[in-house]
């Protein structure tokens, strides 16, 4: 299973860089993250402490690309340049997702458990882009380069840019949508006040 995974994210780098030739994936900095995440996540899920979070502390000295090993990542999986990216530990990646240099998927510091984004299959995250917060972006989505989403869902079938992100198109219409808001448990909302600086920071990661 796992191997199969490798083999998609292999196949992904070929479908979507064209100046991808013969064996060059072995030098990409976002296969080597994604290659050490396969091994790293299995062994966050039997519970071992530390030494995920070494690992993946050691990539990210490496490739520049922080992956927290609880993030869940669909296969053919393909970052690409790699770095400075941040996935958050309750981040969950579909299938045949592309992310460019520069993106962060991270909480906004209010939250409590699932705190960071949910993006669905084939979606393309463009460079610099920040998403922020327990919210969901469907499948088959565009995000172009430093868009900035906090908080919104976004649908199927779209493509959503700026600061804040707007929805430009939708089942292949021009359009012009201001997402809908993320709506959260009460229970999950963190209460500001208790929030001190250090714990705000470690809660973002
Ligand atoms: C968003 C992106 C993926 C294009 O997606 P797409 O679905 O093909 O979108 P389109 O180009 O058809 O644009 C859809 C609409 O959004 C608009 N749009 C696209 N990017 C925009 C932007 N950054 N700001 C404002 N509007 C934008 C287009 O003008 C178009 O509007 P229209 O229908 O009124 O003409 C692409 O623009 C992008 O940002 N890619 C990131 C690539 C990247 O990070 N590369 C780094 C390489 S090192």
């Amino acid at each position: 299973m796992i191997f199969k995974t490798i083999l998609e994210d292999i196949r992904a780098i070929y479908r979507n860089d064209p100046a991808a030739r013969n064996i060059e994936f072995v030098l990409y900095p976002g296969f080597h993250a994604v290659l050490a995440h396969r091994f790293i996540h299995p062994l966050h899920n039997l519970g071992l402490p530390f030494i995920p979070r070494l690992l993946s502390q050691i990539v990210r000295f490496f490739t520049g690309v922080e992956i927290h090993p609880g993030a869940t990542i669909g296969q053919g999986f393909f970052i690409d340049h790699g770095a400075g990216i941040v996935i958050g530990e309750t981040a969950e990646i579909g299938d045949n997702c592309v992310m460019f240099h520069n993106v962060t998927l991270g909480g906004t510091g209010k939250h409590s458990g699932k705190r960071h984004p949910t993006i669905g299959n084939r979606v393309i995250i463009g460079t610099g882009a920040i998403l922020l917060g327990p919210l969901t972006v469907g499948n088959n989505v565009n995000i172009g380069a430093n868009t900035f989403l906090y908080m919104v869902d976004i649908p199927d079938n779209c493509t959503v840019v700026g600061t804040p992100g707007v929805i430009t198109r939708l089942e292949g219409k021009s359009a012009h949508i201001k997402p809908q808001k993320t709506v959260v448990p009460a229970e999950r909302i963190l209460n500001e006040s208790s929030v001190i600086p250090n714990q705000l920071s470690h809660r973002n990661q």
